[in-house]
């Protein structure tokens, strides 16, 4: 049986328990996650043909130190980078490197700042140069899947209708829904109760409260669903090595639906593709 919590009278650990936040908490995650979009806002100029991913994950850091925030995954659990790069076949926890990005390439990158303590999480998909209609249809259905799970979102349903939204769009476009990963509780803690799953039914999963704060981050692939995780113990890689795509925000429940914080403030939420 899932519980409920209000998140300020709650300890500071994940122990199952839903956590209901008020606008005190909306007010630092919203500030913490615009930094985040900024940052993904700014990167689109940076993801380009020549540019190694260590690059990509230096910028990272430096905006980040700018603007009085930490990336939340420096430290996380053995992971020492600021981002995550995941490109083409990746699907997610890509480890920044010295390789350059190639044209053509379809590149993720993840950033979570901690600003006052508050998490803002949120990736996006970035065409290196000229891509592939194929590699550019994926991104489109991958990035509505998430669209379509976020109009998901309201009071009174269950998680289950993100997941229904979000498998029965993608598969009628005959792609996959990745089941490894999942979104995640977010707020003081970077990763909490509850899993958000891609997929399933609308009758599954805890109800869904106002007030409630959490990711929805879907990885579709283009061919079957299945990754295995590299032996670098992060890198996980499509099985049939088909191209894989993912979109993040992070939400919190109002009253009538949800408000996504982590929208960009200039627009690219899709970057170089069309609005
Ligand atoms: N930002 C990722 C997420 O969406 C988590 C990355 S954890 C890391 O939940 F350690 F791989 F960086
Ligand atoms: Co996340
Ligand atoms: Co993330």
């Amino acid at each position: 049986m899932v519980t409920y919590i209000d998140a300020d009278q709650a300890i500071l650990k994940n122990t199952g328990q839903i956590r209901l936040y008020g606008a005190e908490a909306f007010e630092g995650m919203r500030k913490a996650c615009q930094l985040t979009a900024r940052c993904l806002d700014a990167l689109a100029e940076v993801a380009k043909p020549g540019v190694t991913t260590n690059e990509i994950d230096r910028f990272v850091f430096e905006f980040g130190m700018d603007h009085g925030a930490l990336p939340a995954t420096l430290n996380y659990r053995g992971y020492t980078k600021s981002t995550c790069t995941s490109i083409n076949h990746v699907v997610c926890h890509g480890i920044p490197n010295e390789k350059p990005l190639r044209e053509g390439d379809v590149v993720n990158i993840d950033v979570t700042y901690v600003l006052d303590g508050w998490h803002g999480d949120s990736s996006r998909m970035y065409p290196v140069g000229e891509i592939k209609r194929a590699a550019e249809r994926l991104l489109e259905i991958t990035h509505e899947s998430l669209m379509l799970g976020i109009a998901a979102v309201k009071p009174g349903v269950r998680t289950g209708a993100i997941g229904e939204a979000i498998q029965t769009f993608a598969e009628a476009e005959r792609c996959s829904v990745v089941r490894d990963f999942c979104g995640h509780g977010v707020g003081r803690l970077f990763h909490d109760a509850p899993n958000i799953l891609h997929y399933g039914r609308a009758n599954e999963g805890p109800e869904i409260r106002e007030g409630m704060i959490f990711t929805i981050e879907p990885m579709i692939n283009l061919g079957r669903p299945h990754v295995k995780v590299l032996s670098d113990g992060w890198t996980a890689v499509t099985r049939d090595r088909s191209l894989s795509a993912q979109y993040e925000h992070t939400v919190g429940v109002t009253a009538d639906g949800c408000e996504i914080f982590t929208l960009s403030p200039g627009g690219l939420d899709k970057p170089g593709l069309p609005k």
